[in-house]
């Protein structure tokens, strides 16, 4: 279904505290959409809500945790009641670390399956049920190209875009008979606060001269939302990959080889 017309939609987006989250929401409300902001960090949301309010816009700020099953709960019947219903989610919130599966702490392990992953399927159960009932609703997933292609260094946190690669595919076409529309996004490398000094430390040279910027990427998911498309990588050329791996998997293992060697 594409969304041609922001005007009288509301819009959720979480993780809209900083980098991908905070422009698309910027994006949503310039449409005209009205905004609910949510991630931990309330003064953040304040300050990009206070941006969007001063551009004419509606925003409301909603802090929680993604991780934390009752606080998006509680969140989301906030949002319902005061926007009078979400017709837009992003499931955005996230975040990753670089480092070998045997450095990881299981701890970590754990909470990164619980916030990129789990955390998008609370919002989703929580918002899904209003939009069937009215029979309209996009639900955005920010995946990551690690959900499509693994390579070293990112073992929980491919895993984790995996399972909201698998859950998205899945609920697009279980939800599209009910008016729903279902965009799965796999970014590549965007450069935002996502990557800390000691990421960047650890970034193959390749993976570093193919990082862009997250306004190209905004662009994208919005002619994609516009276009009615289900799925977007971006750069777009990264997804040609996806084709050598299914049709020549060893091809595809040599070059990850090759070009995730550390500096
Ligand atoms: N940058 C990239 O290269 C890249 C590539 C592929 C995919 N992605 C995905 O894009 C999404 C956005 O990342 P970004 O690049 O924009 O990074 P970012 O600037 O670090 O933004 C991450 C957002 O997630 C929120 N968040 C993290 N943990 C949370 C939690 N426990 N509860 C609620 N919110 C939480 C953060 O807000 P608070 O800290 O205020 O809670 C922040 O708003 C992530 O899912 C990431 O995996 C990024």
């Amino acid at each position: 279904m594409k969304l041609t017309d922001l005007r009288g939609k509301t819009a959720l987006v979480t993780g809209a505290s900083s980098g991908i989250g905070e422009l698309l929401a910027m994006r949503l409300a310039a449409g005209g959409a009205r905004l609910a902001l949510t991630a931990r960090r309330r003064d953040r949301l304040e300050q990009i809500a206070n941006r969007i309010r001063a551009g004419g816009g509606e925003a409301l700020v909603l802090p929680c945790d993604v991780g934390d099953r009752e606080q998006v709960f509680e969140a989301a019947r906030s949002a319902e009641q005061q926007l009078g219903g979400v017709d837009i989610l992003v499931n955005n919130a996230g975040y990753g670390h670089h480092r070998t599966f045997l450095e990881w702490d299981v701890g970590d392990i754990e909470n990164m399956m619980r916030i990129n992953y789990l955390g998008t399927v609370y919002w989703t159960k929580a918002l899904l049920p209003g939009m069937v009932e009215r029979r309209r609703g996009w639900v955005v997933f920010v995946a990551s190209v690690a959900g499509r292609i693994a390579v070293p260094d990112e073992s929980a946190y491919a895993a984790s875009k995996f399972a909201m690669v698998g859950l998205a595919e899945s609920l697009s076409l279980e939800v599209e008979d009910h008016g729903i529309h279902v965009l799965t996004v796999c970014p590549g490398a965007i450069r935002t606060e996502f990557f800390d000094e000691e990421a960047l430390q650890r970034m193959p040279r390749t993976s570093k001269r193919m990082m862009v910027e997250p306004d190209g990427l905004v662009d994208a998911i919005m002619d994609a939302l516009r276009k009615g498309k289900h799925e977007l990588t971006y750069p777009r050329a990264i997804a040609s990959g996806y084709v050598v791996r299914a049709l020549a998997p060893s091809i595809m293992r040599s070059s990850v080889r090759r070009t995730t060697r550390r500096p």
